[in-house]
């Protein structure tokens, strides 16, 4: 190739990820708060906050079916006991698909519980919960959700923490039909969340504050009844996360993740299936 065309192609590529560069602005929009969730720095930043009188939180405006969507999130400071920060994709109705992530905040100096769930077709109940190796409102850290038709994979900076595989060959639903969207919103539940709801939230601190920012989602946007799979908003990693499986180093990871901090995993729970663990807790797929 001649010099001339890197040249050119250079500065094509480096204009497409410039104008595609995700911004809240353009992305999402504020669906509940009153005020209480703004979005600053001209779409770089979005904060929600929870005071006394009601929560606050946003939603994509793009609807999804598959991607690979990366979030950065930088959670309640101090004491965050009862209050929740939910971060998932859902879709409509009661036979919906759902890819929760929810931080379960806790008193000052406690650690937060990441807690996760999958949906399919309505149902639920698989739950995992970890505790992370890092305080989660010092700084922003990136959560990550990969979902394409082979498995949805969770993770934090980078390190898997949880796989939920395609089973349908085993009679276990997995979300692919039903575009989803991205939802955000931080809300007083002080009734379950912080250890068993025995810790009620503190509203001499409110209001807490939750931040985001550097969406980017390499994600099939649905439209009209079809779904495109762009490359929006950044053009750099192509479409591999479609076929993306975990390599023997992610596995190795993930097994260290859920060997030291995981607190909760619904296919331990032998008391909760007396009839048996879910299909998914004891095949492979
Ligand atoms: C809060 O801290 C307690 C004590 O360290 C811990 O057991 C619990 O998992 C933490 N998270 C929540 C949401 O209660």
């Amino acid at each position: 190739m001649a010099s001339s065309s890197i040249v050119f192609v250079t500065i094509f590529l480096a204009t497409l990820i410039a104008t595609t560069r995700a911004n809240f602005n353009n992305d999402f929009a504020i669906t509940w708060g009153d005020g209480r969730a703004k979005i600053l720095n001209n779409g770089d930043d979005l904060t929600l906050s929870l005071d006394k009188a009601s929560g606050s939180g946003f939603q994509s405006k793009n609807e999804y079916l598959f991607g690979n969507i990366d979030m950065q999130l930088k959670l309640v400071p101090g004491n965050s006991a009862g209050t929740v920060t939910a971060y998932y994709l859902s879709s409509l109705g009661s036979t919906h698909d759902e890819i929760d992530f929810e931080f379960l905040g806790n008193a000052s100096g406690q650690p937060y519980t990441l807690h996760t769930n999958v949906f399919a077709q309505g149902k639920g109940n698989r739950e995992q919960q970890f505790h992370l190796w890092f305080d989660p409102t010092k700084d922003f850290h990136t959560y990550s959700i990969l979902w394409n038709p082979q498995r949805i994979v969770f993770s934090v900076d980078g390190i898997p923490i949880r796989e939920f595989n395609n089973m349908e060959s085993q009679g276990v639903s997995f979300p692919k039909n039903q575009p989803m969207r991205i939802y955000s919103s931080l809300w007083n539940a002080d009734d379950w969340a912080t250890q068993g709801g025995r810790v009620k939230i503190d509203w001499t601190h409110a209001p807490f504050t939750a931040s985001y920012r550097n969406f980017n989602a390499n994600a099939c946007v649905w439209a009209s009844g079809s779904s495109s799979c762009g490359l929006s908003p950044s053009a750099d990693s192509g479409s591999d996360w479609l076929n993306q499986e975990l390599d023997s180093a992610s596995l190795e990871r993930m097994r260290w993740v859920q060997t030291n901090y995981m607190v909760y995993n619904y296919c331990a729970d032998l008391q909760r299936f007396p009839q048996g663990l879910p299909t998914e807790c004891t095949s492979t797929p």
